[in-house]
């Protein structure tokens, strides 16, 4: 049976928290998409609800990687107010879902045959104990390079596939008056960095450092190879890193200010959002040395148990945030790829249709990682243990082998 909202766009208002909705049922979202690109796959989402009678309420909470927004979750929760449905990661969805706030999403997903087009690795955050609690609407691969092609063709640069080429690249770029990596100084912006360069050192060393939390493997020689390929890549960043948020890194390549940027693909949003063509005017490719790996982190909507009266909502929200048709238009905006595997890929651009090929390449080369920097390595506890000493480092002029020594204690004082 196909759940279909009961309730055609309503000539009916609702009164809703002092606003009139013109709609039946709204359903209240928390989520932490605030950029132009974000902004703009937000109202995708929007628009897809109201056009089948379900209305917006919106619960934004400015912050890239969305610590802020799971702070005022917890604190709306916690005062015995949740959100109709939240934008979450993979390891908070287990979280919440752990503590009995999830509702479940079996009868749509039994409906839909979500179980037959979500890949198995997002399938085991959305799903907690074999019930599924949270619908998965993309994959991003936080693991890229981001190039101006203006500075790369003025200079004569291909984009790099190894480190030696990349700091080569960097130097040229510097050389030539602009800032060669773009970075912002956030814990989280760091981390995405760091854990890139960790996979290109070895996945296993990946797997076994920030999956498996091995404390032999946070402290050997290649994670202090690590740090050490992370401190060159940190020289290259300019005078206005701290604090700098990711978007607004993004828009220094471009607009041609920076030659690179290492960010998830979030920052593609960005590159559709200014207009321009992700693959011409801004380069792609992986970070050096990880070409064959994938790491992933999925956005969920979480539904929250908030009583009877919203659950057709909730229904309808899942079902349109997992249509085939939904999932393109909003992965097309949002930069990510669809988080079903049946999705037509001749409308994506060159950059998404490399992802979705590396992802097939991945799954089936066992090469798949969930991204610790965005939620899918680490319980948030342990996760914040990692991220505190990359950013100790990032922010100081601590030697290698004293943050891999400071991870292993860090790492294991959280355990
Ligand atoms: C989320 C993306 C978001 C990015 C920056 C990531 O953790 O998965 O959807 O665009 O953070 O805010």
């Amino acid at each position: 049976m196909t759940v279909k909202s009961t309730c055609a766009v309503a000539a009916l208002s609702v009164a809703l928290g002092g606003a009139t909705s013109v709609f039946a049922q709204d359903v209240e979202v928390l989520h932490w998409w605030t950029s132009g690109g974000e902004a703009a796959a937000v109202s995708v989402l929007k628009e897809d609800l109201e056009g089948k009678g379900t209305g917006w309420v919106d619960m934004a909470v400015a912050g890239g990687g969305g610590d802020a927004a799971m702070t005022t979750l917890r604190a709306r929760v916690t005062a015995g107010d949740p959100p109709t449905a939240a934008q979450m990661l993979g390891m908070n969805v287990r979280e919440w879902a752990d503590e009995g706030y999830l509702g479940n999403l079996n009868e749509i997903a039994a409906a839909e045959g979500w179980d037959e087009v979500v890949p198995p690795a997002v399938q085991a955050f959305g799903k907690y104990e074999g019930n599924w609690v949270a619908a998965p609407v993309n994959m991003h691969r936080p693991h890229w390079v981001w190039g101006s092609a203006k500075i790369f063709d003025e200079l004569g640069l291909e984009m790099p596939t190894n480190w030696d080429e990349f700091f080569a690249a960097a130097d040229a770029i510097e050389a030539a008056g602009y800032t060669a990596v773009a970075q912002g100084g956030q814990a989280w912006q760091e981390a995405t960095i760091w854990e890139a360069i960790v996979l290109s050192i070895d996945p296993n060393l990946y797997q076994s450092a920030l999956i498996e939390a091995d404390p032999e493997a946070l402290g050997s020689d290649q994670m202090v190879e690590a740090f050490e390929i992370y401190r060159k890549v940190l020289g290259y960043a300019d005078d206005g890193y701290a604090g700098r948020d990711w978007n607004l890194t993004t828009a220094l390549v471009i607009n041609g200010e920076a030659g690179m940027q290492i960010m998830g693909d979030w920052a593609k949003g960005e590159v559709v959002a200014a207009g321009l063509t992700p693959g011409e005017e801004i380069l792609c490719s992986v970070v050096p040395g990880t070409q064959g790996s994938f790491l992933f982190n999925t956005d969920f909507f979480a539904m929250f148990d908030v009583g009877e009266g919203k659950q057709a909502a909730q229904q309808n929200m899942a079902q349109s945030v997992m249509s085939v048709s939904f999932q393109e238009t909003f992965n097309l905006t949002k930069g990510s790829i669809p988080a079903r595997t049946d999705v037509p890929q001749g409308n994506f651009d060159a950059c998404a249709q490399k992802s979705m090929a590396d992802l097939a390449e991945a799954t089936a080369a066992d090469q798949l990682y969930g991204s610790l920097a965005h939620g899918h390595g680490q319980p948030a506890a342990i996760q914040g243990a990692y991220l505190d000493v990359v950013t100790a480092f990032a922010n100081s002029d601590q030697s290698a082998a004293d943050a891999a020594a400071a991870l292993v204690a860090s790492v294991a004082a959280a355990q």
